[in-house]
């Protein structure tokens, strides 16, 4: 989607719903020379192209001047990591600012922190500053950008429009559970605020200009002490905000995360959150409507009558695709003309059939059997509890999906399906026609077809883009679009350019990359599909151990912003950062490895991915 200034006339806006595109002249796609698949720590790319490091975990936000250095033994206070960089990059996007074609804003998330890299001594012992610097690292950077006589896009430092949003910024919650009984808690009686995001990982952009941040696994911050006798009732058992079930140790020191003292805390998270990122004093909007789950995308596209439909996975195993589609009609006026319009609208999961048809289930209370009787009271304990009411509605379990990418001409909709190991395992579902593989190590992309082209439409087609993975493993049951198609695996990160060319990211785990049936892959990569020939080319590899996530190409499309995420993520032993240094060294083991965005252009200036 183009956004110039993050404002679009009403009409620019519907010709993005219409189906009647006509391609104009474009150069031919994928002209690059294809990269190998790589085992080396560093970047590669193809030889016509030249990348930068622009935005690396602990630089400067740009909010103040004198902002604190990074330190490369990981000794910047809590105070200063909430003035920097987070880590782990994800979800990004980029918004031209409006009669200023060389200045620009990046928005982008930082999913979750490395503890072992976060603090000079690791989680040897918790302490209180550790877990508020763990909390700032997380979250949303707002940067300003701006492009220089070369053509380069470089960051300005200062700048007022800077900003950084973290586990404690506060923020306000809209649509039907913003002050419901299950939101409320002792610190914050009224459900309508809450402190902060977490886990911030795929990400949308609306139709007015605005930045959507996408609350993932958030459920590990939340803990109990054993000798609390804390009991998790059914539904935070399916959310995962279980005594246990946490990876850091928050609760022991910030109480709102303790479930024994304040059990409805982890229901303000796991929501879809609304940022203007053009007005640093704003406050998000965590918007109810959208549902609560652990979120993955929220890619929005117009209706045939001008509502915004937005799409959201919800990644872990056996998990649901959804859909939200608007009440009212996107307006013109910006952010200010649709300040409410994600709070009123129809949530829907996906029911996939196996004769390629599929259905928009809706998650209203009172219809489906979405009752008092069934556990929902309202609608706001259907949008409490997605995961649950879309178990009741019969939606189709998926295997885990990620991100979703709608073609900015035709509509199609391509959703990510990362892997499912434990597809087919012992009391799990086994494969069906949406999820053919079991167990599912590599992943696929669904492609879904809505009818008439209309995001708005309650039924759609779908079929298979790709079933990725290495095809010389026996058994790998993949299928490629072209014979001569680049093979990957565990595919995650998805976007569409303004030209219709797919950027395809991958995130096989760390302890699996290069061995076994991963082998082949190599670490994980981007590549470009070109959907008219079904061609498919490795166009970057990553360091080692690290997921490529986060991906936006300029709406003049020479420039590509691209995250890398956890390099030197090893192994699940706490093996952190010893098999990468990058991007500051050379040699693992040399530097701390460093979560970084990259700014790729053709070396000629022309149109990336051609
Ligand atoms: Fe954060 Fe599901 O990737
Ligand atoms: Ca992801
Ligand atoms: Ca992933
Ligand atoms: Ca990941």
């Amino acid at each position: 989607m183009v956004l110039q200034g993050g404002i679009l006339g009403l009409a620019g806006l519907l010709a993005q719903g219409c189906s009647s595109w006509r391609a104009p002249f474009a150069p031919a796609p994928l002209g690059f020379g294809a990269v190998p698949a790589s085992l080396l720590d560093q970047v590669t790319l193809p030889s016509e192209y030249r990348y930068d490091v622009l935005y690396r975990w602990g630089d400067a936000s740009g909010i103040a001047a004198g902002m604190p250095a990074f330190r490369p033994d990981a000794s910047n206070s809590a105070a200063e990591q909430a003035l920097q960089a987070g880590m782990h990059h994800d979800g990004m996007h980029f918004f031209p600012l409006a009669g200023q074609p060389d200045r620009a804003l990046l928005v982008l998330n930082h999913e979750y922190t490395d503890e072992q890299l976060l603090h000079t001594n690791g989680v040897q012992q918790w302490t209180a500053e550790k877990v508020q610097k763990s909390q700032h690292a997380m979250g949303v950077s707002v940067i300003e950008l701006r492009r220089n006589g070369a053509g380069q896009w470089e960051q300005v430092l200062p700048s007022p429009l800077a900003r950084r949003i973290h586990g404690n910024t506060p923020m306000a919650i809209g649509g039907p559970a913003a002050g419901h009984p299950l939101m409320r808690t002792v610190l914050e009686p009224t459900g309508t605020r809450v402190n902060g995001t977490l886990a911030n990982c795929a990400m949308g952009v609306t139709p007015w200009g605005t930045y959507l941040t996408c609350e993932e696994n958030f459920h590990g911050y939340f803990g109990a002490a054993p000798d609390t006798g804390f009991q998790a009732d059914a539904a935070q058992k399916r959310y995962g905000t279980v005594a246990g079930g946490q990876w850091v140790d928050w609760f022991r020191f910030d109480e709102r995360f303790d479930l024994a003292r304040h059990p409805h805390e982890a229901n303000r998270f796991g929501w879809v959150v609304e940022i203007d990122p053009l007005d640093p004093d704003s406050t998000p909007i965590k918007r109810t409507a959208l549902g609560r789950k652990r979120q993955e995308s929220a890619t929005c596209r117009l209706t045939a009558d001008g509502r915004v439909a937005v799409y959201m996975g919800d990644d872990a195993r056996f998990e649901y695709l959804y859909k939200f589609v608007s009440t009212r009609p996107v307006q013109p006026g910006g952010a200010a003309a649709n300040r409410d319009l994600l709070d009123h609208g129809t949530l829907y999961a996906a029911r996939l059939d196996a004769d390629g048809r599929g259905h928009w289930l809706p998650l209203v209370h009172g219809q489906g059997g979405l009752d008092d009787r069934a556990g929902f009271a309202s609608q706001a304990e259907v949008v409490v509890k997605a995961r649950l009411a879309a178990d009741h509605v019969g939606a189709t379990p998926l295997d885990r999906p990620e991100w979703v990418a709608v073609h900015p001409h035709t509509g199609e909709v391509f959703v990510t399906l990362t892997n499912n190991t434990q597809r087919g395992g012992h009391g799990r579902p086994g494969a069906d026609a949406a999820s053919p593989r079991a167990p599912n190590p590599f992943g696929h992309i669904t492609r879904l077809r809505e009818a008439g082209a209309d995001a708005g439409a309650l039924q759609f087609e779908w079929d298979h883009f790709v079933l990725a993975g290495a095809p010389a493993v026996p058994g790998a049951g993949t299928r490629y679009p072209s014979a001569d198609a680049d093979i990957f695996g565990a595919p995650d990160g998805l976007h569409f350019d303004s030209g219709g060319l797919l950027w395809i990211q991958t995130d096989i785990a760390g302890q699996n990359i290069g061995k076994g049936p991963y082998a082949q892959l190599g670490n994980n990569a981007m590549l470009c599909a070109d959907l008219a020939t079904g061609r498919i080319k490795r166009f970057l590899t990553g360091p080692n151990g690290c997921e490529i996530t986060g991906c936006v190409v300029t709406p003049d499309r020479r420039t590509l912003f691209v995250n890398i995420q956890h390099p030197g993520e090893a192994s699940e032993d706490g093996d952190r950062g010893h098999n990468s240094a990058w991007p500051d060294g050379t040699t693992p083991g040399s530097a701390r490895p460093r979560s970084a965005t990259l700014v790729v252009q053709r070396r000629d200036g022309g149109i990336v991915g051609t």
